[in-house]
């Protein structure tokens, strides 16, 4: 059904996004019509909607995202549904959401991690190396510190050990090194300058580097700007806390840092207690060759679910 959406302005609504692993993420959420539920990435909606679609008028579904653009969207097509709880809000903050929208606990969380389209189609929001925008980077736009302000102040250690741990960029220093001698002449303010510098220190496109270089750069400055490991490892614990026995999280990631987290959770379960998450399944899924084909950025997606399956050590 998510297909035939085509119109106008059902794309401008969902920035055009395609949710990723649909069908198979909302299976494996294991959703029943009287159920809560979460999705923690609203983005464009598009799990969102499928999951609305098989709610029934007791169930409920709240959805988060940090981009006020994405809970705006949202509203036009969800606004006067009673059963979607719309919050722009952080994940990390799920257990404090959870007991203000008087929800409790739930029977279900959705995590789509990432970027979504619109966000990066926006060259005014500087996800992209492709074309030239501010770089900013924020998922909210309204708080916290941009990606230039991150060029500009840390010092050349910070740097490099953002661009190893979160990029794995193996020229990590010798970036940092260019990008301390650059900015003590001219302060870094848009994507072009840092992708010219990145192609500069770490080479162009080749053969053997299949990927342009900017991509890990901006993936690592886009983990610090957001901190998106920090957010992902409360989100894991809130989770706990939050689901039902029987209950399940469903994660789709773009990043093998974030699904080694996910991977250690449901293998040892939360700290300090014995693994009580059960993973549906040992490996990881991927989108299948007709998504693939449909829809290439789902390309270095891969879901990991798990069933909470008891409470207490007692
Ligand atoms: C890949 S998109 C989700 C797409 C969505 N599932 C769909 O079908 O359209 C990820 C979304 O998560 C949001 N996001 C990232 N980190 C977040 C956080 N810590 N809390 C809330 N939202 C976050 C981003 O703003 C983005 O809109």
């Amino acid at each position: 059904m998510l297909e035939k959406e085509t119109s106008q302005s059902f794309k401008d609504a969902t920035f055009g996004h395609q949710p990723v692993m649909a069908q198979e993420s909302f299976a494996a959420l294991g959703v029943r019509p009287n159920g809560l539920y979460v999705d923690c990435t609203l983005g464009g909606g598009g799990h969102s909607r499928l999951i609305l679609r098989h709610l029934g008028e007791n169930g409920r579904l709240l959805a988060l995202d940090l981009d006020p653009a994405a809970i705006e969207a949202a509203k036009t097509w969800g606004a006067h549904d009673p059963r979607l709880i719309l919050r722009k809000a952080d994940f990390r903050d799920l257990t404090e959401l959870l007991a203000e929208t008087g929800l409790g606990q739930v029977d279900g969380i959705l995590v789509d991690l990432g970027v979504n389209s619109g966000q990066l189609l926006s060259s005014a929001r500087g996800f992209s190396f492709q074309g030239d925008g501010p770089l900013d980077m924020r998922f909210d736009p309204e708080r916290g510190q941009t990606a230039a302000d991150i060029l500009n102040s840390y010092g050349e250690k910070a740097l490099a050990d953002l661009f190893y741990r979160y990029g794995e960029e193996r020229g990590a220093r010798r970036l940092a090194r260019a990008i301390v001698e650059t900015r003590a002449k001219v302060p870094f303010s848009r994507t072009g300058e840092l992708v010219a510098l990145a192609n500069k220190i770490l080479g162009h496109k080749t053969r053997q580097r299949r990927i342009n270089p900017a991509t890990r750069v901006f993936l690592a400055l886009r983990s610090e700007v957001n901190d998106e490991p920090g957010a992902l490892a409360r989100l894991l614990n809130a989770a706990w806390d939050n689901l039902k026995l029987g209950g399940r999280l469903v994660i789709i990631s773009f990043h093998s840092m974030e699904d080694r987290e996910v991977k250690n959770l449901f293998r040892k379960g939360p700290k300090d207690v014995p693994a009580l998450w059960q993973g549906l399944w040992k490996k990881p899924h991927y989108p299948s060759e007709k998504e693939l084909a449909l829809n290439p950025r789902s390309r270095s997606a891969r879901m990991r679910a798990g069933v909470k399956l008891k409470g207490s050590l007692t």
